[in-house]
């Protein structure tokens, strides 16, 4: 029988615990095969390692030493940090995965002391539902099978794509963020069902459906996403009334402000310096 893969994150916050929950899910592999460690922040670990079963460390010692796979998922004002940490205890087997917006494989490379066998991720948090959008490059020095690795990692949580580096910057400002502007979109529908009459909870759910079925419309039947609004829109109707209200009200070109502004904040995280005492904590 063969054994379980190992996985090892070092970083437990949200894309960790959305990770673990969609591999687990998944059944990629089991709940102790999982190792977690962070900097601090007791607590967390501790839920982490109730709520999914994975092993919690205090350090980065036991899990480098259980696992041979590696997702960096740490802030990238705190990678600098963790690279110089783990970088001496690295074996030549391991592979290493950074989730990190915006560092690059080179600076990774370098804070690791030339390690070879590096991937760089940009999924998102629809991880946790397997639904992630997941983009992945490889350094010059991982090997096919490293690739395959981080595609099986990945590939149990959602879809997943494989692109030169020079792309991720863009993928972050589109997919590895977009979540966040269609949960906006999703409050602003539900707030607006609100206001024309509908109960909340009522509201909520349906501008959430709408979302859900409009993307696998999109996803599924081989229109384009324009082919596809121009079929609900019919001349005269309600559909166009709303339509060009959002095209009044610059709706597109907002879109593609945020994400143009999204991916120049992803390169820019990569190449600021490290800000010491500047952390902000959102876990419990
Ligand atoms: N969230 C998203 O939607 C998303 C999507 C795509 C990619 N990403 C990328 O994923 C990475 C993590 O994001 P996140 O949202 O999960 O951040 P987060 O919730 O703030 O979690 C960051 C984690 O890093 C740990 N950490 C910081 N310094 C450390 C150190 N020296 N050693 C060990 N652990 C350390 C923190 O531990 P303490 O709490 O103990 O300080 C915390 O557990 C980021 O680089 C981001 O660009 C995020």
């Amino acid at each position: 029988m063969c054994a379980q893969p190992t996985l090892g994150f070092i970083g437990a916050g949200a894309m960790t615990e959305a990770l673990v929950q969609g591999v687990l899910a998944a059944g990629w592999t089991a709940p102790g095969q999982i190792h977690v460690t962070n900097r601090s922040h007791h607590g967390r670990r501790a839920a982490l390692a109730a709520r999914f079963g994975v092993r919690a460390h205090p350090g980065k010692g036991p899990v480098l030493e259980a696992c041979s796979t590696i997702v960096l998922a740490v802030k990238p004002v705190d990678m600098d940090e963790v690279l110089g940490e783990v970088g001496p205890v690295l074996r030549p087997e391991h592979l290493v995965i950074s989730v990190a917006a915006g560092v690059t494989l080179a600076r990774l490379a370098r804070g690791l002391g030339g390690h070879p066998r590096l991937v760089r991720a940009m999924p998102n948090t629809s991880c946790q539902v397997r639904q992630s959008a997941t983009v992945l490059a490889a350094a010059p020095g991982a090997d096919k099978a490293d690739l395959e690795v981080a595609r099986a990692v990945f590939s149990a949580v959602g879809q997943v794509l494989t692109l030169p580096e020079e792309a991720i910057d863009a993928v972050t400002g589109l997919s590895g963020c977009g979540p966040a502007y269609v949960y906006l979109m999703i409050e602003a529908l539900a707030e607006a069902g609100r206001e024309v009459g509908l109960p909340a909870e009522v509201a909520g759910s349906l501008a959430a459906q709408t979302v859900f079925g409009a993307s696998l419309m999109a996803l599924r039947t081989g229109e384009g996403p324009e082919a596809l609004r121009l079929r609900v829109a019919s001349p005269g109707g309600a559909t166009l009334a709303g339509l060009r209200t959002l095209e009044e009200a610059g709706f597109a070109a907002a879109v593609r402000r945020a994400v143009q502004s999204a991916s120049r904040r992803a390169s820019e995280l990569g190449s600021a310096p490290p800000r010491r005492g500047a952390r902000v904590r959102r876990h419990p």
